[in-house]
């Protein structure tokens, strides 16, 4: 089924699957740990997945070196500036979906990956501080839009560490003030959870932890679900608007 899609997205556009980019120039917001849940819950349902670690102190690589990566996942670790675009291409043959994580600075390998993005997430955490770091990243993106042509580069919000309990006036009020400049905001927040970190600690997936050792597995399994679902229906809606642009 999610293969599927990722075959009909790769049809309305190129021959090419999906990329998803994981971009903000600050640090700490979540970029590598939503890139590997959003990664390993595709594999988990029979999807290919190429990550790339565009991060020269390679998170996720560190990741897939312990046990437990699913089967259907492959993380790249060489990249640099010049070769990362190809790399992309190359994956985007050969995996249903890539997925990107970048530094957290602004660099020429982060310009390239998010001009070749059919996606760029910019994950942040929910203060003020940190929207004016997601803002940054949305200039960046913006910008490069204009270098091409105006070419539209799809790009959301992903709120992170939140709160599954509460939902604070303060983060309503970044959300709205996002949304009424035209900036897309992912309804699923990557809320704060114990699994959502331990899988770098012990490797693997959501569903390889250990509930004696984890807490609330069930609840960071729902959590990662609705986020590829709504990743995969942000990339189908894209899809059918540059259709329709196109035809
Ligand atoms: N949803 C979450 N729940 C719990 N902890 C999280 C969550 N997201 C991120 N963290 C924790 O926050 C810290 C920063 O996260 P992460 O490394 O994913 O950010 P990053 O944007 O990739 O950082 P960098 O810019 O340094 O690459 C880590 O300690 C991570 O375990
Ligand atoms: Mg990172």
């Amino acid at each position: 089924m999610l293969v599927r899609a990722a075959d009909s997205l790769a049809r309305r556009r190129t021959d090419a699957m999906p990329t998803i980019v994981f971009a903000s120039p600050k640090g700490g917001a979540g970029k590598s740990t939503s890139a590997v849940i959003l990664a390993t819950e595709l594999a988990s349902r029979g999807a290919t997945v190429t990550m790339i670690d565009a991060d020269p102190n390679k998170p996720v690589s560190k990741w897939a070196k312990r046990p437990g990566r699913p089967d259907t996942m492959t993380v790249v670790a060489e990249v640099n500036e010049d070769t990362i675009f190809d790399q992309i291409e190359d994956a985007a043959q050969r995996s249903s979906f890539v997925i990107v994580d970048l530094e957290g600075t602004a660099s020429q390998i982060v310009v390239a990956a998010v001009s070749r993005a059919d996606l760029v997430i910019i994950p942040t955490q929910g203060s003020q501080l940190d929207a004016a770091e997601a803002v940054k990243a949305i200039r960046m993106v913006r910008n490069l839009e204009k270098v091409k042509q105006g070419k539209p580069i799809p790009t959301a919000i992903l709120f992170t560490r939140t709160s599954a309990a509460i939902r604070p006036r303060s983060l309503q009020a970044i959300q709205s003030e996002f949304e009424s400049s035209g900036v897309e905001v992912l309804r699923t927040q990557m809320n704060e959870r114990d699994a959502f970190r331990a899988i770098f600690a012990f490797g693997g997936s959501l569903s390889t932890l250990d509930p004696s050792q984890v807490s609330n597995i069930k609840a960071a399994v729902a959590n990662a679900r609705a986020f590829a679902a709504e990743v995969i229906s942000l990339l189908r809606s894209d899809a059918t608007r540059t259709h329709a642009r196109v035809a």
